[in-house]
């Protein structure tokens, strides 16, 4: 049974972060980290979720929901700060699990992180499709893609068309997979000539929407606690502190990201400085631009306007524009240009942390050494990549948007709720180890931590929560099945 609790000693990860230099090359700063994270941050979950979010849960008060999450954020992110400054080495949460609570947490952690990850860039390659068919449609004029080409066989159309397979998602998830392999040294680049142009576009929408802001579609602010039943004949709580909750979990999806960041520890320059800088300094920038963006969106178009799928039900953002402010054609083209750079740029960073932690799993013997074999040239994980790459179109190509949004976000917030716990177990096992970022308010701040997190995962509901339990059961079958008796440190040579 102890064999279950074994733990990494902290001592063997430092020295496996130093023998990294053999591995994987240290090429990032607090910029290009602040960068990763923003790139990976603002996308679907702002454009895609926050209208959803609007329409299913919360109308205008997804406000207050982007509140809520950016608290439960920050706690998990001063935890994520500690323990990516203390133990600076790829895996993130999963890592500092195995140091701190053993291998059987870490493996549900590891597991656990592939919602985040794998399904969370599969989600952000879905709301590329519609913002692709927008593309199509709006700035080159031709023929949208086929209902049944772009949506999953669970979706079904106003006119009743049957989804088959989601191809421009597949398509996304596919190529970035291959740029991933290239090195993420090109990518860092690419990452952050897309960043300016997302928070440009952001601030844009923000000072040019805001004088067209209805105050009717703010009236009442936090609608009255009701249901609301969609199109596909999901029920969800609307209004009320049950749908600023449920807008909380959903949007929540625009914050995945970054601790995305801390998977990059391994190929980051003064990691220890540098981490707690890249995690706390993009989760802030972003904060401050979400809420702005979700006051103006909602200002700008009715809850039934996002509800329609004819109207803003897809490519949310853009559409609004269109319909409320007269002569900004211009800028809902932008938008739809930067969208499809920008969750590029998103999926990348997603991919990159999933095969992180895939690498670091399988170099502990979890997962099998396909996943930590390194490209000759490129120093990338790359046969690990296109296993990820087959998981992820599975998802991408064949489970509707809404779905795999709810899982990524149930999947991150459990695990935030674990490195929050981390942090208090390791200041009592490990009180000496040297740590560069303290927690302040340890153990207050892990503690709220865990309840916001909490709050949230219970505001995504009965379906979301069974998901999740199905997702984790799966993974048992797999650690008993091979991980255990693969593992190095239960199997020393
Ligand atoms: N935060 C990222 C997004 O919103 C995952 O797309």
């Amino acid at each position: 049974m102890s064999k279950l609790f074994a733990k990494k000693s902290i001592s063997t990860l430092l020295q496996e972060a130093e023998d990294s230099e053999k591995g994987l090359k240290r090429t990032l700063n607090s910029w290009a980290l602040i960068a990763l994270g923003i790139g990976a941050i603002i996308g679907a979950g702002l454009f895609v979720r926050t209208a959803a979010a609007a329409a299913q849960n919360a109308g205008p008060s997804v406000t207050i929901g982007f509140i809520v999450a950016a608290i439960g954020c920050a706690l998990a992110g001063l935890c994520y700060a500690e323990l990516s400054s203390s133990i600076p080495i790829s895996g993130s949460a999963y890592t500092y699990t195995y140091a701190t609570m053993g291998e059987l947490l870490a493996w549900v952690i590891g597991w656990d992180l592939v919602l985040e990850y794998a399904v969370g860039a599969a989600t952000v390659g879905i709301a590329w499709s519609e913002y692709l068919n927008n593309f199509l449609t709006q700035i080159l004029h031709l023929a949208p893609i086929p209902y049944q080409w772009c949506h999953s066989p669970f979706q079904t159309s106003v006119d009743g068309v049957s989804g088959i397979v989601n191809l421009p998602a597949l398509g996304i998830v596919s190529l970035i997979s291959l740029l991933l392999i290239k090195g993420i040294q090109e990518s860092a680049f690419v990452n952050n000539i897309i960043v300016i142009l997302k928070v440009s576009i952001v601030m844009l929408i923000i000072t040019l929407g805001w004088g067209f802001i209805n105050p009717e579609n703010h009236t009442p602010y936090i609608p009255a606690a009701t249901q609301y039943t969609d199109h596909d004949g999901i029920t969800y709580h609307f209004g009320g502190i049950m749908g600023i909750l449920g807008a909380a979990g959903t949007v929540f999806f625009a914050f995945i990201g970054f601790d995305a960041v801390s998977t990059a520890a391994q190929e980051t320059k003064n990691p220890s400085k540098s981490m707690p800088i890249g995690i706390l300094g993009s989760l802030a920038i972003c904060t401050v631009l979400y809420i702005l963006f979700a006051h103006v969106l909602t200002g700008l178009e009715s809850v039934d306007f996002f509800r329609d799928p004819n109207k803003g039900g897809e490519a949310s953002v853009s559409a609004a524009i269109q319909s409320a402010m007269p002569g900004y054609s211009w800028l809902s083209k932008s938008v739809t240009i930067a969208i499809l750079a920008g969750f590029s740029s998103v999926i990348l960073v997603l991919l990159l942390g999933q095969s992180r932690v895939f690498y670091s799993m399988s170099k502990d013997g979890l997962l099998p050494k396909v996943f930590s074999d390194i490209h000759p040239t490129y120093k990338t994980p790359y046969k690990g990549n296109l296993a990820i790459l087959v998981l992820v179109a599975a998802f991408a190509g064949f489970v509707p948007g809404n779905v795999v949004g709810h899982m990524t976000s149930i999947g991150t917030l459990f695990a935030f709720m674990l490195v929050c716990i981390a942090v208090i177990v390791l200041r009592k096992t490990e009180p000496n180890m040297p740590r560069q970022f303290k927690t302040p308010f340890v153990p207050v701040v892990p503690i709220l931590g865990v309840i916001a997190c909490g709050a949230m995962i219970f505001g995504l509901g009965a379906e979301n929560w069974i998901r999740l339990i199905v997702w984790l059961i799966i993974g048992f079958v797999i650690y008993f099945g091979y991980s255990k008796k693969h593992s190095k440190v239960n199997n020393p040579k």
